[in-house]
């Protein structure tokens, strides 16, 4: 899985191998240039899955519930629904399981796919005290454990396990039938999940430790800008075949 947030990449990834394409709340720090995933809404997530339905009209994509879009009334919560999964998603993607228990089999028993999400859920960043690596002590670890079975049992169809020790993810790849794809969680994962300017080395801000980038399209782009402002100046940009004759005459 790769999240994507515009239609020109979602072209891409569709044309890739990739299984899904997540628009993630992580949009609101990628695209935005916010320090948090907090400022992310419905709304916004919605005009994302648009843009990104428009360029993969035939990917899977799951779409994240924002920032506390699940734990206002059972109606707030289906209006967020309605509006990320009419915009084009297949499924959303809901933070933690504790307190969201009941909305989670609603949302499930009423047709909506529900992929989980545990360990580091950054729309916690608050209580976490910054974007730590979670589940690194027995009694942590095994909480999260116990979390991903009362996800499974709420009927989410993946559960994405961002940053714990790889050895917890694999018992918990072990314990749940559900599919687990992981974000700086190890090999032991059914998939992996990245964010795509991560992957393709666009964002080199920002570079933890378990992101690969499978290219350096930074240096490309900073190159191709220079070589156009030099071809500019000097004159070779534009040439005869890239402008316009008059119109032939008779
Ligand atoms: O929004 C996002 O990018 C995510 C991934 C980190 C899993 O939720």
């Amino acid at each position: 899985m790769v999240t994507c947030y515009d239609s020109t990449f979602a072209k891409l990834v569709a044309l890739s191998d990739v299984d899904c394409i997540l628009v993630g709340d992580s949009v609101a720090m990628t695209m935005y240039g916010h320090s948090d995933t907090l400022k992310a809404t419905p709304g916004l997530i919605a005009r994302h899955v648009q843009a990104v339905r428009a360029g993969a009209q035939k990917s899977f994509v799951v779409a994240d519930l924002p920032f506390l879009a699940h734990r206002g009334s059972v109606d707030e919560t289906l209006k967020a629904v309605k509006l990320v999964m009419r915009a084009g998603a297949n499924a959303v993607k809901i933070e933690g399981v504790d307190g969201s228990e009941d909305i989670l089999h609603l949302l499930v028993e009423s047709g909506v796919p529900v992929m989980g999400h545990l360990g580091l859920t950054p729309q916690s960043v608050n209580v976490f005290g910054g974007f730590r690596v979670q589940g690194r002590s027995e009694s942590a670890a095994n909480r999260i454990l116990e979390q991903a079975k009362r996800l499974e049992k709420c009927g989410v169809f993946a559960i994405v396990l961002e940053c714990v020790p790889s050895s917890l993810a694999a018992d918990i790849t072990k314990a749940v039938k559900v599919p687990t794809i992981g974000i700086g969680a190890g090999a032991s994962c059914d998939g992996q999940v990245l964010v795509l300017q991560d992957l393709l080395g666009l964002n080199t801000d920002f570079q933890p430790k378990f992101v690969r980038q499978f290219a350096k399209l930074k240096t490309d782009v900073v190159d191709a800008l220079n070589r156009y402002h030099q071809e500019s100046q000097d004159g070779t940009f534009p040439n005869e075949s890239e402008s316009f004759n008059s119109q032939p005459k008779g």
